[in-house]
């Protein structure tokens, strides 16, 4: 009988091909079968964000001191899909369905904005978007909005949250950024985000005018209220934060919504 060459060079590619291919059928198999694990993750991992941007979850932690968990605390929010235009909720758009983001790419669900408008660098605005609503007793107590804007490498993403005046911030963090670890990475630092809760929101014009500075206005004043220190070394950063805040804080932002819930409609 002829014996087999192992070594040859037919066996050593087949042998590679087959491993390869087993492999590929595994990670390919495992990578399907997490995908549901992943969504739920990425879900949970979207509350906490809200929740600490609410200040109801504190930095690192997924229960409260009290032992109420992600999911209890999130259930006390309502979700709608607001038309940024009219401040309007869409009623029959389901928002576990929609993705703002994605809608901001589709020129059919966006609006393309002009240099002078895009404060954020965002080049095309989506016309609906998301916002979650927390009642007691009915009345508003935090709205929170999905933020994006561009900082020096990337696009920063993230929520902001306003207390029941719909005039004073009650937090702001970013799940998603590029910018650098230790400069405008910075973003992240909970000492840094502390400073945000309390921060006036407008002008006495009622424009958002929320300014990130070097140095604070004399205090009291209401300059002052609208002041956040900026981070050191990432200038860059810093004014993509200002501008972020401040466009979607206003007119072309969830600006009509903020008006109409002011003015007890909705
Ligand atoms: C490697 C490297 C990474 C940097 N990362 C950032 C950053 O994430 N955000 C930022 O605003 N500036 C960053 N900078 C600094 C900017 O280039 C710029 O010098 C800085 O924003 C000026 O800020 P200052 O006026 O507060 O000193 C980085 C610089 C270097 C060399």
């Amino acid at each position: 009988m002829a014996s087999i060459d192992k070594d040859s060079l037919t066996n050593t590619f087949l042998v590679a091909i087959v491993v390869c291919l087993v492999c590929s059928v595994a990670v390919s198999g495992i990578a399907v079968a997490l995908k549901p694990q992943q969504l739920l993750n990425k879900e949970l991992d979207q509350k906490q964000n809200i929740l600490r941007a609410a200040g109801m979850l504190d930095e690192g932690a997924v229960v409260t001191p009290d032992g109420r968990s992600v999911e209890e605390l999130f259930s006390e929010f309502s979700v709608h899909v607001v038309d940024l235009d009219t401040g309007q909720f869409i009623a029959d758009r389901d928002p576990s369905l929609f993705d703002p983001i994605k809608s901001a790419k589709d020129p059919a669900q966006s609006t393309k904005l002009s240099n002078d408008e895009d404060i954020a660098t965002l080049r095309r605005r989506e016309n609906a978007s998301i916002v979650y609503i927390k009642r007691v007793e009915g009345k508003l107590d935090k709205l929170v909005i999905p933020v994006r804007g561009y900082g020096l490498w990337g696009t920063l993403f993230g929520y902001l949250a306003l207390d029941s005046d719909l005039q004073t911030i009650s937090g702001l963090g970013f799940y998603q950024h590029k910018e650098t670890p230790g400069l405008g990475g910075e973003v992240d630092n909970p000492k840094w985000k502390r400073l945000w809760p309390g921060v006036t929101l407008f002008d006495a014009s009622g424009s958002a005018d929320v300014r990130l500075v070097k140095r604070r206005s004399s205090s009291g004043s209401a300059a002052a209220a609208r002041e956040v220190d900026a981070l050191s070394g990432a200038t860059f950063t810093t004014r993509g934060v200002q501008n972020l805040v401040n466009f979607w804080t206003g007119e072309l932002g969830f600006g009509p919504l903020i008006h109409r819930l002011k003015a007890g409609n909705g």
